[in-house]
């Protein structure tokens, strides 16, 4: 039979500092049981006459389509609106477009630039908010990577994982959050031009303190990796730093998970998996990768046994469907 926490009912998800370790933990393990339930077939009706708003200023192959599948899925609808085609902050304040959304939506999905702007759909609309990517954090993504480490390895606390690229990204910064919060070891492996904010690392490394875990930057990617259970890499010109793109690569050159870089963990053949949220730069088959090569990723890694990139991207939709059903639906 399915639980979930009666606590989390109207509330939004902005960042992963939104939620108790427990209740993280029990997302998770809502997310693995509405995975089961849709194995054996069930399509429920959980989310009957929800309605989920989908507001994209980005955009999206994954978080868009795994949260209107997961709604839709459980008897609910999603309506997709994209900046373009609405007046959110253009011919009407976000605070007027937020008051509307909440009038007629259950919840509101948020793709964007800006923190603030989830952060004002929140406070105003009425109705539980979820980010779906900001440039600061990407709480979604990062509840389906920890869901699929703990379906590889049946545990979070004590693992280590090493993030290796871009250091202060939307991914990086929830990773960060998200492993110190279950008590794992995160190592974030980035240049020195590339570090964590010094505020957001401090509030990581104090919630490791309390469940055991840890979190440290390393500059030196062979170094850190060493004892990796998870190696993780993402983008390393995410949406919106299109003009940092020649700086970027330059700097991140030496940060490129490869075999080698496998190895360097000790647990190749072991208790290692490849993690990366999609899309990546991992082949020839995209514009930027025909004029640079593999960036993030080599071919290698991306298509070997031991990469559960595809794993972790239908994870996104047990997840959402998981926030959705714990905070619009009474028990
Ligand atoms: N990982 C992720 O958020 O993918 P999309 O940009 O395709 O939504
Ligand atoms: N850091 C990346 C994540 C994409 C899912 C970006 O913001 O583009």
């Amino acid at each position: 039979m399915l639980t979930w926490n009666p606590a989390l009912r109207g509330r939004s998800l902005l960042t992963l500092l939104d939620v108790t370790h427990a209740e993280m933990q029990e997302l998770i393990d809502l997310a693995i049981a509405l995975k089961a339930r849709r194995r054996a077939g069930v399509r429920g009706q959980l989310l009957f006459r929800r309605h989920i708003a989908l507001v994209f200023e980005k955009s999206s192959t994954r978080t868009r389509t795994a949260a209107s599948i997961a709604v839709r899925d459980e008897g609910g609808t999603a309506e997709y609106l994209s900046r373009n085609e609405i007046h959110l902050g253009s011919k009407e304040s976000v605070a007027d477009t937020a008051r509307v959304l909440g009038r007629v939506f259950d919840g509101i999905l948020f793709r964007g630039y800006e923190q603030a702007m989830v952060e004002k759909l929140a406070k105003v609309s009425g109705v539980p908010v979820w980010n779906g990517l900001t440039d600061a954090f990407h709480p979604t993504q990062v509840l389906a990577d920890l869901m699929t480490v703990q379906e590889c390895f049946g545990r979070l606390a004590g693992m280590k994982l090493a993030y290796v690229g871009d250091g202060r990204n939307n991914v990086a910064n929830t990773l960060m959050l998200g492993c110190a919060k279950a008590g794992m070891h995160y190592v974030n492996c980035t240049p020195p031009e590339l570090t964590p904010d010094p505020a957001l690392l401090a509030t990581a490394q104090a919630l490791a303190r309390e469940t055991g875990g840890s979190v440290r930057v390393e500059h030196d990617p062979v170094c850190g990796v060493q004892g990796a259970n998870v190696l993780y890499t993402d983008v390393w010109v995410s949406m919106g730093e299109e003009a940092q793109k020649e700086a970027r690569l330059r700097l991140l050159r030496p940060y490129q998970v490869n075999l080698n870089l496998c190895r360097a963990t000790g647990n190749l053949g072991g208790e290692l998996i490849f993690l990366h949220c999609l899309p990546a730069f991992h082949d020839h088959q995209t514009q930027m990768t025909r004029e640079s090569g593999a960036l993030e990723v080599t071919d290698e890694v991306f298509e070997a046994p031991f990469s559960r990139v595809f794993d972790e991207a239908e994870n996104r939709m047990h997840t959402m469907k998981a926030l959705f059903v714990s905070a619009l639906v009474d028990q």
